[in-house]
Parts: C-alpha cells; sequence; structure tokens
C-alpha cells in the first residue's frame, strides 16, 4: 500500500521566486488595488448620491463595481502579504475559501456583463419600448438572479475540486487557489472533475470560438508574418481553412443553432412535405 498523507494546508508558489522582484511587485499590486478601490468605491457612492444616475445602466453598473472589489479583494491582499511577508502557506480551509469567492464573484461579474448587453439592446434597439421592458423589477431580477447563479455555479466547482483527494504534494502552481491549478495536485482521478471543467465552461461558446479561431488564427499565420519565414506549401494548406472551410461552418455556427432557425427549418420542411402531397 502506498504512503498516504492528507494534505492540511497549501504553500502557493507565487508569480516569482526572485527576492529581488518580490518588493516592486508588492508595489505595482498595491498602486493597482489602491485605484481599484478608490475608483469603484466612487462610482458606487457617485451613483447613490446623484438621482440623475438612478436609471438601470447605474444600476447596474453600482453593482458591477461592488462585485470588481469583492473579486480583487477575494485575491489580491493575500498576495501582497506573501510578497511582503514571504509568507505563502494557506490552510485547506483558506485556500476552499479564496476558490471559492473568486468563483462567486467572478461569474456573477460574467451575469452581470451579460444584463448590461440585455439593457443596452433594450435602449438602442426598442427604445420605444424600454421603459416597460426595463423596469426596477426587471433589474432587481437580473441583479439577484446573477448572485444567486454566481453562489451555485461557485458551489459546483469548489465542491467538485475539494471532494478530491489531495495527497500528492501541497504546492500550488499559481499565487491564489485557483480552480486547476489545485485540481493538479489531487491523486484522485481527475477525469470526470476536468470534464465538467470543460463541459460547464465550453458549452455555450465552443463553436463560436471554433469558427473565430480557426479564421482568425489562420489569417494572422498568413498575413502577420514576414514573408521570408514561410514556406509556400504551408500557406496554401492554411489557406484552404479560409477560403473554403470558414464558409461551410458558419451557417451551422451561428443560424443553425439558434431556436428561430430550427423553427424556420421545420417549418419549411412540413410545407414541403404537404406541397408533395399534394400534386401526387
Ligand atoms: C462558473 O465557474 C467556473 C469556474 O470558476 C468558470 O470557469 C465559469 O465561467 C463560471 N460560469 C459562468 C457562467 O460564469
Amino acid at each position: 500500500m502506498e504512503n498516504r498523507t492528507e494534505v492540511t494546508e497549501f504553500i502557493l508558489l507565487g508569480l516569482t521566486s526572485d527576492p529581488g522582484l518580490q518588493l516592486p511587485l508588492f508595489l505595482t499590486f498595491l498602486l493597482i488595488y489602491t485605484i481599484t478601490l478608490v475608483g469603484n468605491l466612487g462610482m458606487i457612492l457617485l451613483i447613490v448620491l446623484d438621482s440623475r444616475l438612478h436609471t438601470p445602466m447605474y444600476f447596474f453598473l453600482g453593482n458591477l463595481s461592488l462585485v470588481d472589489i469583492c473579486y480583487s479583494s477575494a485575491v489580491t491582499p493575500t498576495v501582497m502579504a506573501g510578497l511582503l511577508l514571504g509568507d505563502t502557506v494557506i490552510s485547506y480551509n483558506a485556500c476552499a475559501a479564496q476558490m471559492f469567492l473568486f468563483a462567486v464573484f467572478a461569474t456573477v461579474e460574467n451575469c452581470l456583463l451579460a444584463s448590461m448587453a440585455y439593457d443596452r439592446y433594450a435602449a438602442v434597439c426598442e427604445p420605444l419600448h424600454y421603459t416597460t421592458t426595463m423596469t426596477t423589477r426587471v433589474c432587481t431580477w437580473l441583479i439577484s438572479g446573477s448572485y444567486v447563479i454566481g453562489f451555485l455555479n461557485a458551489s459546483i466547482y469548489t465542491a467538485d475540486t475539494f471532494s478530491l483527494t489531495f495527497c500528492r504534494s501541497n504546492l500550488v502552481h499559481h499565487f491564489f487557489c485557483d480552480i486547476p491549478a489545485v485540481m493538479a495536485l489531487s491523486c484522485s482521478d481527475r477525469h470526470v472533475n476536468e470534464m465538467l471543467l470543460v463541459y460547464i465552461a465550453l458549452s455555450t461558446c465552443a463553436s463560436h470560438f471554433t469558427a473565430v479561431s480557426i479564421f482568425y488564427g489562420t489569417v494572422i499565420f498568413m498575413y502577420l508574418q514576414p514573408s521570408s519565414s514561410h514556406s509556400m506549401d504551408t500557406d496554401k494548406v492554411i489557406s484552404v481553412f479560409y477560403t473554403m472551410v470558414i464558409p461551410m461552418l458558419n451557417p451551422v455556427v451561428y443560424s443553425l443553432r439558434n431556436q428561430e432557425v430550427k423553427t424556420a427549418f421545420l417549418k419549411v420542411k412540413s410545407a414541403f412535405i404537404s406541397w408533395k402531397q399534394n400534386s401526387l
């Protein structure tokens, strides 16, 4: 039997092990963190105090500032303390708490940005209905929904990561307890956990991401290189992607997955079938 010792604390390896860089990095992060706090607190104060800013857009922006403060605070102070004091040991529970808080606020931020995009869409594309679509009730729902989703998403990921057994090493190759860095230390079978991580992140955007990266990736490869450094043969192969493959993929990626297009497709299909039956 192998000798298993449970991990009770982690050591964050941080950004650098070079002692000469620690003070400059500390001062840089201190500056960044101070600007983050002052800028975002200032925004919140301004929005609360000025009644002309009591509109949906500023309601979202105020919440965005709040979330920015929180998720920066989940990481930056501990990194700064590590740089200044050289103490980068973090207990098992503190590591889980940091991962959870960071994931909550990062997810809320994602959802708030999506809500803000919807708000601007409503204001720009349907201005006449704006006051009836973006009511206080809708705004409250969008914002509280963002926090609920953040809480659920972070619970799933943190529980998923900390359900693993840690025994291999407790050296985290990162400056905070982020999911992949901690997961890498586990000696359990991580296959399912890693698949979950990849699946939830990619499920909504994988096809768009593939199309965009094939298009821009190949175009960048072709046109952003000095002409002496590449051979005409690879160029020709690469060109196949953006001249032929992309035009083929675009309908699949952008249109066929939309509900409206699927419905329209089914309608045309049934119209075609009944036309065929009538003409027989
Ligand atoms: C849920 O959390 C994971 C891990 O932090 C993250 O990768 C993913 O983007 C989050 N989902 C949303 C909708 O933000």
